[in-house]
């Protein structure tokens, strides 16, 4: 009898170590011990996405995974609780983790769900009245594009907040039918209003965090489900960044690849050179050439242009268009015999119509 108790409690203490004994919020969120916050930010965000339940309706353990996930983020993104979940496991949060009360489907970045699922509207929430959306336009660098970063925005917006009186709402018009005299009645035409809870606006500050995507679109927008103006009958708007590239002053977009240009010497185009591209994230991107470079001329170093948006590790190219700086001024006669002999170029000067192709 006692053997069999002392059985269910080490099955029950193995129970309770598999529920409280921590769970791996790292790996949850699949990033190294040592990720950045922006790591983690990027991880979360790309697995929020793919674990959703919406977007998992035969999973029967979506929600709960997705709950793991949202808090592995919850921890891991925040400083001091992340470095007590080092030092303690998911033991050490308890306190914290239990009265929190967090919803995992509370937005963090935006509404990338709706956004990505092409959310339906839900029936029966067209006649509420909404709020206008706002689409502000957002200047973000190519370097932004080309590693991601994670900006926020200060929003200042007017909240309702409830305050003491009441206030006239759903307005129309009635018939209001009176007795005036003896056989006479007078029909009027009366404003009548119900009476509903009075309402100001008082200003919020809000931090909207949002997420440059590497590899985005110029035109992207990314919305703020809620963030927009406010109506008071009904739902606020929306915001929709849109995102807008700015010139860079060494590198042009097409797509997912870049452009640039590079002018060399002419002793440099005949003879060879060996350079360097300091690209968007300071990486260095060596050029060498030991052929003849000619104006126009144009290598491709792949995989150096920008991740694709839809995955990180397709990439475009890099293409360099080489433009000659030629010296100016007149040789010496035993200069020009020189390099007479040196490049024995007889060809004549061609005559063509140098608009063809343009
Ligand atoms: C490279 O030069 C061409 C021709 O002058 C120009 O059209 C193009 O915009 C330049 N690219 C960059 C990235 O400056």
């Amino acid at each position: 009898m006692n053997t069999v108790n002392l059985n269910l409690v080490f099955i029950i203490f193995l129970i309770i170590t598999q529920v409280f004994g921590g769970r791996d919020f790292y790996n949850i969120l699949q990033v190294q011990k040592d990720a950045t916050t922006k790591q983690i930010k990027s991880a979360y965000r790309k697995l929020a996405k793919q674990m959703h339940p919406d977007k998992n309706p035969d999973d029967p353990t979506a929600t709960e995974k997705f709950q793991e996930l949202a808090l592995a983020y919850e921890v891991l993104s925040d400083e001091n609780k992340r470095k007590k979940y080092d030092q303690f496991g998911e033991e050490g949060l308890k306190d914290e983790l239990n009265t929190g009360g967090h919803d995992p489907f509370s937005s963090f970045f935006g509404d990338f769900f709706s956004f990505n699922f092409g959310g339906q509207p839900q029936q029966g929430e067209r006649d509420t009245p909404k709020g206008d959306s706002i689409t502000i336009p957002l200047e973000v660098t190519l370097e932004e594009i080309y590693s991601g970063n994670f900006i926020e925005i200060q929003r200042i917006k007017p909240v309702a907040k409830q305050t003491s009186g009441s206030r006239e709402c759903n307005c129309r018009t009635e018939m209001k039918t009176t007795q005036v005299g003896p056989g006479r009645i007078q029909m009027t035409q009366q404003r009548v209003c119900d009476q509903c809870p009075n309402f100001k606006y008082v200003n919020e500050e809000k931090i909207l965090e949002m997420e440059i995507e590497p590899g985005m679109e110029e035109g992207q927008e990314y919305p703020f489900v809620g963030e927009g103006e406010p109506n008071i009958d009904g739902d606020p708007g929306d915001i929709f960044f849109k995102i807008i590239i700015l010139k860079h002053p060494v590198f042009e977009r097409k797509g997912l690849d870049l452009y640039t240009n590079i002018t060399i010497s002419l002793q440099d185009a005949l003879v060879g050179f060996k350079t360097n591209i300091k690209h968007l994230d300071g990486h260095q991107v060596p050029i060498e050439r030991n052929q003849v470079t000619w104006p126009g001329a144009r290598i491709k170093k792949k995989k150096e242009g920008l991740p694709s948006n839809e995955n990180y590790n397709l990439r475009g190219n890099l293409i360099v268009t080489f433009d000659v700086d030629f010296p100016r001024g007149e040789l010496t006669e035993s200069q020009k015999s020189g390099i007479e002999k040196i490049l024995k170029q007889k060809t004549k000067p061609n005559v063509y119509n140098g608009l063809q192709g343009y």
